[in-house]
């Protein structure tokens, strides 16, 4: 890999930027001084210092959001603020995608990553990652409700959704729930509702496989993932 290219990605400005750095004689390699920001390094083994300062490596970047309503589950948009517009540019940097798609105005758990195979693995249907959902409902949800979706609902389109594990936390004119779903279609739970004859009207993502959203984030904010719930996502990859 180019030094450039390593330093750029480790946050420490354009390759241009580098080349300043390199040209003033701040830059490393092994203890010998660069000359050339362009030169091939290991990154796994060559010890490169800024200002004396160890750059440590680090190719992949996952991050928990509390997903803000309003927002976009995409890297650009042409007319809404999307996610990654939340991150601040060294987390930027790394170009993290969403994993999965919110819906603009779903709220909570959503990962960020860099890593393809990680993000392959968990959206992968064959791997039945469960997805745990808290929501609002108008109108009342019955056992018979409970029941539709463990056997499997049909969407408006013919899908014959998956069996999915529906629990009614209170039942009234708006009602509460948790479902846990397996899938990710398009407006997965919103249209599983409709099959039953209710809707949506507030959804929150609290679960992804063994992810949970850490309650201390408020809305839009995030965090790195801390080493257990890396280790969740480097055993399923
Ligand atoms: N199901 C939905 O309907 N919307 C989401 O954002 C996620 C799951």
């Amino acid at each position: 890999m180019r030094l450039d290219k390593l330093l750029a990605n480790m946050g420490h400005g354009s390759r241009k930027d580098v080349k300043t750095l390199v040209k003033k004689k701040r830059v490393t390699v092994n203890d010998s001084l660069v000359k050339d920001s362009g030169m091939k390094i290991v990154p796994e083994k060559d010890m490169v210092k800024v200002d004396g300062t160890l750059v440590e490596y680090k190719p992949f970047i996952y991050l928990m959001m509390n997903k803000p309503p309003g927002y976009i589950s995409a890297t650009e948009d042409r007319h809404d603020k999307t996610v990654v517009d939340i991150l601040s540019p060294d987390h930027q940097h790394y170009k993290p995608f969403p994993v999965g798609r919110l819906d603009k105005d779903t709220e909570g758990l959503l990962l960020l990553t860099n890593d393809g195979r990680l993000a392959h693995q968990l959206l992968s249907p064959k791997k039945d990652v469960e997805k745990t959902y808290y929501a609002r409902i108008s109108g009342i949800v019955t056992d018979k409700d409970v029941e539709a979706f463990a056997s499997g609902l049909t969407l408006d389109d013919g899908y014959e959704a998956k069996p999915a594990k529906l629990r009614i936390i209170s039942s009234g004119e708006q009602s509460e729930i948790e479902v846990v779903i397996t899938e990710g279609k398009f407006h997965q739970v919103k249209r599983m509702f409709e099959a039953v004859g209710k809707k949506v009207v507030y959804l929150k993502r609290l679960n992804m496989g063994e992810l949970t959203l850490d309650e201390l984030l408020g809305l839009g904010e995030y965090r790195e993932l801390n080493p257990e719930e890396l280790n969740y996502c480097q055993s399923i990859k």
